[in-house]
C-alpha cells in the first residue's frame, strides 16, 4: 500500500488540533505507520520547502514552520497521498471546502494547519518520508479492520 508524509504544522499544534486530525485519518481507514513530535531545524525547513526557495513568501514560511513543534507522521493506505490531499483541502483555506481540514480549521494561507505530500509531484511522498524518518522508525503491521476496509 502507498505511504504518504503528513505534518500538523506549528499552528495546528498550538491550536490543539493534533488529536482531531489524527482521528480523521484513523477513522477513514488510513494506517499510522510513523509519528514524530519534533521541532524542525532551519536546515530541514530549507530542504523540505526547497521548491519554494526564492519566492516572496519563502522566508516567512521557514520562520513559521520552525517556530514551534510539529507532529510529523506517515500514513499508509490505498491511494494514501491523494486521499490525504483531498481531506486537507485547498492550499488556501479561503478556497477549501467545509469538511476538509483546512476548510474546517483554517482561515489564512500562511497558517493552513497541515502539510501533506503533493500528489502531483511524483516521489514527493517517498522523498519527504526519507527526510523525516529512518526506515526503522516506520512500523509494519496489520490493522484488524483491514479485511473489511478493502474489497
Ligand atoms: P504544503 O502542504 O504546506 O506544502 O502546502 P501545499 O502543498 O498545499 O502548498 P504549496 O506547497 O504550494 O505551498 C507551501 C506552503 O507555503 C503553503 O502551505 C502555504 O502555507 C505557503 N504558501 C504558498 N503560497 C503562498 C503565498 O502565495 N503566500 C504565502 N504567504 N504563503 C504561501
Ligand atoms: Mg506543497
Amino acid at each position: 500500500a502507498e505511504r504518504t508524509f503528513v505534518m500538523v504544522k506549528p499552528d495546528g499544534v498550538q491550536r490543539g488540533l493534533i488529536g482531531e486530525i489524527i482521528s480523521r485519518f484513523e477513522e477513514r481507514g488510513l494506517k499510522l505507520v510513523g509519528a514524530k513530535f519534533t521541532q524542525i531545524s532551519e536546515e530541514l525547513a530549507h530542504e523540505h520547502y526547497g521548491e519554494h526557495e526564492g519566492k516572496p513568501f519563502f522566508d516567512g514560511l521557514v520562520e513559521f514552520i520552525t517556530a514551534g513543534p510539529v507532529m510529523a507522521m506517515v500514513w499508509e493506505g490505498q491511494d494514501a497521498t491523494r486521499q490525504v490531499r483531498t481531506m486537507m483541502g485547498a492550499t488556501d483555506p479561503a478556497e477549501s471546502a467545509p469538511g476538509t481540514i483546512r476548510g474546517d480549521f483554517g482561515l489564512d494561507l500562511g497558517r493552513n494547519v497541515i502539510h501533506g505530500s503533493d500528489h502531483a509531484d511524483e516521489g514527493a511522498n517517498v522523498r519527504e518520508i526519507d527526510l523525516f524518518f529512518d526506515e526503522d522508525e516506520l512500523q509494519d503491521y496489520e490493522r484488524i479492520d483491514e479485511t473489511w476496509l478493502y474489497e
